[in-house]
This record gives structure tokens, C-alpha cells and sequence, in this order.
């Protein structure tokens, strides 16, 4: 295979997550010593499709897959232990070969606790219409006490049984009363949560280690790192869709903080986009396509949620959105997925600006009540038809599939140099 992976790399996805971050992690990690997970937490799912192998990953860095390779799942993670070792025994299963050996957890990674999940599936109850669509898996509260610091727990501390069984019970106490008082819930039992979760530390205990010195000597030493992205830019706490995005910093900036390398450590920076948008849960979406055509790319693309199996909202490709992304990461070069997805429209738009008050806007804002009233401005392209998943060289996709994609790249301002037509490895066309 080309190398391409000269230095240390980022995978990062440019739209509202499923952008097929799995597949590109998976194809390019044949050329890396170390796969790193850096943000979120089970609310990702990333598929890798290996042979007629389908594998779902939430947690697991992708880099699983390839007996060679270190995985790391790194300190801005919110690791829920209970879906950690589901996943694990499933792979394990499955005959793969995880060990300490090719996989370690940061010690100071935050723990999804019980009280976590209850509190995101209260708050979206009690939110109603205005819920975000969270995938309840608990993110916001852990990220919440992350910072409020007294109420959280790490992996280490899973460590110091007694001190665990203090901290669990004082939590317990104060979680019962708030959420007896603002959901009428039922008290948590902090006996049985201590028992678990004293459980779940002793299987995890092999695999915890300094992982920011792991890192540091996988730099010095000059291995080829990926850091692979879950989530997406328009979904960063900071910069995406506020307030509905997820809860931690899922750009490609939350890398340096989230894994422990210093910015210099990183060089190439791969978008992932899709050729059209999706997103799932709530949330602006201005090219979205709630009609025939978002039903036909939601068919054709299997668009239903890795994690929640929720239909995907679809719409067509934004430029406008995607170069912002671009711009924020410092995106080095494009892979584009799901190109194959498009085939047997006659038509096919692009968003290249948005108008709001009938005048065209500046520059992309990451804002809530300018994207509900933004109206998406289009340039059409002509479609193409055919099989595209048995395309294996860039020059034999149709001539409008090949227009398409470096239209795309001339909107983008970055080169495509890699072209998804298929879930599989091997459907993937290097430019
Ligand atoms: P991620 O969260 O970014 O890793 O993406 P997901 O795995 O949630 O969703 C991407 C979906 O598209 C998965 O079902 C992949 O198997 C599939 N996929 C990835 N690349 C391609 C492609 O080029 N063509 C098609 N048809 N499917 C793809
Ligand atoms: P991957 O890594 C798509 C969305 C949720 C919801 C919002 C907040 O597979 O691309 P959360 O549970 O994080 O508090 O939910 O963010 N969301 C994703 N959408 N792909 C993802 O991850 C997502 N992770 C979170 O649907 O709208
Ligand atoms: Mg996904």
C-alpha cells in the first residue's frame, strides 16, 4: 500500500458524527504503531466491516483490529465500564486477541457512573420537546462532574476500594435527594453500586496505565500515531451546533488535552465527510432533506444510528458547514465517504452558502437561531448512475461521480485523497 501516514495523524470528522470515521481509522491504522480514542465516550459507535465480519466498536479504539498495533483510550474519555467489558467479552468472542498487551486505559480517565445515565434519561424526560436527543449513555452529567470535581470519579480511584465505597455512598446520598426531589426516582443503592463497580475495577486494573508517559515515548521514539476523532467538529461543546452538540471537546483541537501530546506531535489532520449530511437527534440542520430524497439516502446509506438504531436525518452535502470545519482543525486532506450512496439521482445539490434575511452570510456560524432561519443557497450538479462499490481506481467512477467529488474538494479548499465506496477495506480509492 502507499504510505501515507508520514508522522502522526488525527482523524476527525467534518459533519454531525457517522461520517465513517471506523472504516478510514481502520484502513489507514495497516500503517500505525498506536491508536488513541481522545474524547466522548459510548455515545460513539464506529463500524469496521472486515470480510463479511461486521463489528461495532463504542469504546474500543479501532486500532483493535490489527494484532500490531498499541491501543490507548485516553484521559477526555468517559469510559462507562459496564459497556467497556461488554464490548470487550463480545470481541474476545469473536477471537480477537485483546490483552494489556495491546490495549491501555488512562488512570485518569472519568467514569460513567449509574447516576449518570439516570441523570441524562431524567433530564431528556423532563425537557420534553426540547430535549437534545441525547443517546443517554450518560455523557453530559460525567462530563458535568468532570469539572464540578467533588462528585466525580476516575479509573484510579476504582483503584482505593475503601476510599471508593466512601465516595460512593456520599454520592448516593446527595443523588437521592436531588433526584427524589426533581424526578420523583427512586434511590439509588449504593451497596450494590460499590459491589459492581469494585468489580469492574478489578478486571480493568491490568489495563490501566500512565498513558500521557506511553505517549510520550511513543513520540520520542518516533511510532506512528492516529488519534481517532468520534463524534464530530459540529458536535464540539465549543464549537458545533450549541446546544446540541455532545459534551466534550470532539473537534480535532480536543486532541492535545484529551490524549496528552503537545501540539507539535501531530502533523496531518484527515477530514472525514460524507458526500451528503446527516445528523441524529435534535438540532439546525439546514440542508436537511425531511422528503423523498432524505429517504432515499437514508436507504441506500443504512443511515440508522451504530449506538441508538434512530433513523439518521439526511439532507445534501454542506459546503459551507464543512469548510468551517476545515478551517477549525486545520484539515490537511479529505477522505470522503459514502460516495456510492448518491448513485441514481438525476440531480444532486450542494450547499455552498446560506442567505438569512435574504443576505448571504459571511462566514458559518456555530449558532443556534441563525441556523434555524438560514436558508441553505445551492448549486445543482447532474447525477450519475451505477454500481460504484466495485470502483477500485478514482478514474473509474463515472465522469459525474469524479466532477462531484473535485468540486467538493475546490468548495473544501483541501485535497480528497481518499474516496470511500463501500463499508469494506478494500472499497477505498486513494487519490
Ligand atoms: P462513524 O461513527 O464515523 O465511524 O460512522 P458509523 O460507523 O456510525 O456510520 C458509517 C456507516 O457507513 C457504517 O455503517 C459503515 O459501515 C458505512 N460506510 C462507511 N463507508 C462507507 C462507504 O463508503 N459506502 C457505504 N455504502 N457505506 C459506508
Ligand atoms: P460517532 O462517533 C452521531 C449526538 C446525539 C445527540 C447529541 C448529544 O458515531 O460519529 P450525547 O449522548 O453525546 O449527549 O448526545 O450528540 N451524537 C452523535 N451523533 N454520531 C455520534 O458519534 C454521536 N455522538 C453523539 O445523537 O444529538
Ligand atoms: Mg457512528
Amino acid at each position: 500500500m502507499t504510505s501515507f501516514l508520514q508522522g502522526n495523524t488525527c482523524i476527525v470528522g467534518l459533519q454531525w458524527g457517522d461520517e465513517g470515521k471506523g472504516k478510514i481509522v481502520d484502513f489507514i491504522a495497516e500503517q500505525a504503531d498506536v491508536v488513541v480514542r481522545y474524547c466522548g465516550g459510548a455515545n460513539a459507535g464506529h463500524t469496521v466491516r472486515i470480510g463479511s465480519e461486521k463489528y461495532s466498536t463504542h469504546l474500543l479504539p479501532v486500532g483493535i483490529f490489527r494484532p500490531h498495533i498499541m491501543n490507548v483510550i485516553g484521559n477526555g474519555v468517559v469510559l462507562d465500564p459496564e459497556a467497556l467489558l461488554k464490548e470487550l467479552d463480545e470481541f474476545l468472542g469473536r477471537g480477537l486477541a485483546i490483552s494489556p498487551a495491546n490495549l491501555r486505559i488512562s488512570y485518569k480517565t472519568h467514569v460513567v457512573m449509574p447516576w449518570h445515565k439516570a441523570e441524562d434519561a431524567f433530564r431528556e424526560k423532563a425537557a420534553g420537546a426540547d430535549g437534545i436527543g441525547t443517546t443517554q449513555r450518560g455523557i453530559g452529567p460525567c462530563y458535568a462532574d468532570k469539572m464540578h470535581r467533588t462528585t466525580a470519579i476516575r479509573v484510579a480511584d476504582l483503584q482505593h476500594e475503601q476510599k471508593l465505597r466512601e465516595r460512593i455512598d456520599r454520592i448516593c446520598a446527595d443523588r437521592n435527594k436531588v433526584f427524589a426531589a426533581l424526578y420523583d426516582a427512586p434511590p439509588l443503592n449504593a451497596r450494590e453500586i460499590f459491589d459492581q463497580y469494585r468489580d469492574f475495577g478489578r478486571r480493568m486494573l491490568p489495563f490501566i496505565d500512565d498513558t500521557t508517559h506511553l505517549l510520550f515515548q511513543a513520540v520520542k521514539a518516533g511510532k506512528k500515531i492516529v488519534f481517532e476523532g468520534a463524534h464530530a467538529v459540529l458536535l464540539d461543546v465549543d464549537h458545533g451546533t450549541y446546544p446540541y452538540v455532545t459534551s466534550s471537546n470532539c473537534s480535532a483541537l480536543g486532541l492535545y488535552t484529551g490524549a496528552g501530546v503537545p501540539p507539535q506531535a501531530v502533523k496531518n489532520f484527515i477530514g472525514i465527510m460524507k458526500a451528503y449530511s446527516t445528523r441524529v437527534g435534535g438540532g439546525p440542520f439546514p440542508t436537511e432533506q425531511a422528503n423523498k430524497i432524505g429517504e432515499y439516502i437514508r436507504e441506500r446509506g443504512n443511515e440508522y444510528g451504530t449506538t441508538t438504531r434512530r433513523p439518521r436525518r439526511c439532507g445534501w452535502f454542506d459546503a459551507f458547514a464543512v469548510k468551517y470545519s476545515v478551517d477549525l482543525c486545520g484539515v490537511t486532506s479529505i477522505a470522503l465517504t459514502l460516495l456510492d450512496v448518491l448513485s441514481g439521482l438525476d440531480q444532486i445539490h450542494i450547499c455552498t452558502g446560506y442567505r438569512l434575511n435574504g443576505v448571504r452570510m459571511e462566514s458559518f456560524r456555530a449558532d443556534m437561531d441563525m441556523l434555524t432561519d438560514a436558508e441553505p443557497v445551492y448549486e445543482v450538479m447532474p447525477g450519475w448512475r451505477g454500481n460504484l462499490t466495485e470502483c477500485r481506481r478514482f478514474e473509474e467512477l463515472p465522469a459525474e461521480a469524479q466532477k462531484y467529488v473535485k468540486r467538493l474538494e475546490q468548495l473544501c479548499g483541501v485535497p480528497v485523497s481518499m474516496v470511500s465506496v463501500g463499508p469494506e477495506r478494500s472499497a477505498t480509492l486513494l487519490r
